[in-house]
This record gives C-alpha cells, structure tokens and sequence, in this order.
C-alpha cells in the first residue's frame, strides 16, 4: 500500500519506518522537507519520500494523522479535505491540551467526555474512514513490542468495517493483538488511554508497558 504520514514528529518516523519494513511505500508530511529529522529520516530510510501536507495526503492510499492534537484540523486543512475522501485513516492523537500542565500526573485535555477528537476529525472529514490506534502507547513500542512474548492490545474504534479490518492487518503484521471497541464514540474511553498510560511516566519515571485486555 501507499501510505501517507502526516507529521514527521516522534510518532510518524517510527510508523513510517515501520510501514516500510513491512513492505508498503512510505511519504512523510511535513511543513519543512529540508528539516534535519527529516532528511535523517530519509537517509536511514531508503525508498521513502518526503513532500507537504498535500502531496502526502494525495500520495496516501491510506493515512496516519501524526501530529499533535491541538493542530490536527489545521494539517488537514493544509492537507486538502478532499485528498482524505475514501481512504482509511488512522487516527494516534490525543487531545492533549498543551497549555496546561499535568496535574499529579493527569494530562489535561481540550474536549470533554462528551466528544472525542477523532469524532470532531471525522465530521470534519465526512468522506474519510477514521479508525483510531496507536494514541495510547509510546512510540517506542508502536511496532514489534516486545513484552516477554506476551502481545499488547491496541484497541481501536471507527464506523467503516473494511478500514478496521485493514487497520487490524496492520496491527497484526506489527505485533499487536487488536480489540475493536465499535464505532466513533468510543474514542472518548480509548484517547483517555492515553493519560493513564502517561500517568506512570509523570509520577515514577515509568514509560516502559503497554495496555492488555485478558478474557475468559
Ligand atoms: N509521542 C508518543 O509517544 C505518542 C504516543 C501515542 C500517541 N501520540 C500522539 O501522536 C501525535 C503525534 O505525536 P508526536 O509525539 O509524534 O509529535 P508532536 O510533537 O505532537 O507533533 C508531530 C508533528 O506535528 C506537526 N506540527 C506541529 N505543530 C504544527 C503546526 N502548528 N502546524 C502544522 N503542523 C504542526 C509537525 O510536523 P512537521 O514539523 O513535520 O511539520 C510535528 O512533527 C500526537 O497527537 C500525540 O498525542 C504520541
């Protein structure tokens, strides 16, 4: 698949990457293409490219939406609402509300638990699939997290079945196991993953685990 990375921050190097080390053909997004981490990127990349927030996005038979939560309407604006139409899209933000600090190690957010990101992202992409993954581990277990042998579960939402199953094959070729938690409103519980994932890491130096469902 062609995949577009929107954001070439800490999580779209490493979903970029391994995108390619499973055999898809990778663009990174960015407003800066001559940015040292891009051109790095690209170099210990080889067979990606690099373009704008548009170029990506058209490129992209499928989309991962890495950037940060507070400007994320505003790359998809860049991007162009109608290079979105279709297409699945992974959705790994959160909304994280950067103007606030944590308080006790709980991360502020700028919706409330009435509505998701994901949900005023998919309204605002009507013609896109929306699935969300990836918001509620660290970058640096996104791909073949290695647990003891023991997989991790992402748990995704989003209303289009075909991109949830295609997000499934993703996860399954990254090591994952995945738990689909239905349609969009459940990305109110899943982003709020993401400040109990973090909470460890603000209160004792914790960063190194990863969330799993057990069932009878
Ligand atoms: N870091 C993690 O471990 C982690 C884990 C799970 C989920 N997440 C979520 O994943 C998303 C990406 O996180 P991240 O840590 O990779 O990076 P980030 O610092 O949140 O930002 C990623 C990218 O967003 C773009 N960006 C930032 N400000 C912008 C602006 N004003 N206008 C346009 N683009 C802007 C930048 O792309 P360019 O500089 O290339 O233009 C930047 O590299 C976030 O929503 C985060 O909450 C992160």
């Amino acid at each position: 698949m062609k995949v577009a990375i929107l954001g070439s921050g800490q999580v779209g190097r490493v979903l970029g990457s391994a995108f390619l080390k499973e055999g898809h053909l990778v663009m990174l997004g960015t407003r800066d293409v001559n940015k040292a981490e891009v051109k790095e990127w690209l170099l210990q990349n080889p067979g990606s490219s690099a373009g704008s927030f548009a170029d990506c996005a058209r490129f992209g038979e499928i989309i991962v939406l890495a950037v940060s939560g507070d400007i994320a309407a505003q790359v998809i604006s860049s991007a162009g609402i109608s290079n979105f139409d279709g297409k699945p899209v992974i959705d790994p933000t959160n909304p994280i509300d950067h103007t606030r600090p944590p308080v006790n190690g709980v991360l502020p957010f700028f919706t409330s638990g009435e509505e998701s990101l994901m949900e005023r992202l998919q309204k605002m992409l009507p013609g896109a699939k929306l699935v969300k993954a990836f918001n509620s581990v660290g970058s640096a277990y996104m791909y073949k997290p290695d647990f003891g042998g023991e997989k991790p579960t992402m748990f995704i939402c989003g209303n289009d079945e075909a991109a949830k199953s295609t997000v499934k094959e993703i996860l399954d070729s990254f090591g994952w196991e995945t738990e689909d938690m239905g349609k969009a409103e459940a990305a109110r519980p899943i982003e709020s993953l993401c400040v109990l994932w973090c909470l460890p890491g603000f209160i004792r130096g914790q960063w190194a685990h990863a969330f799993r469902l057990l069932k009878k």
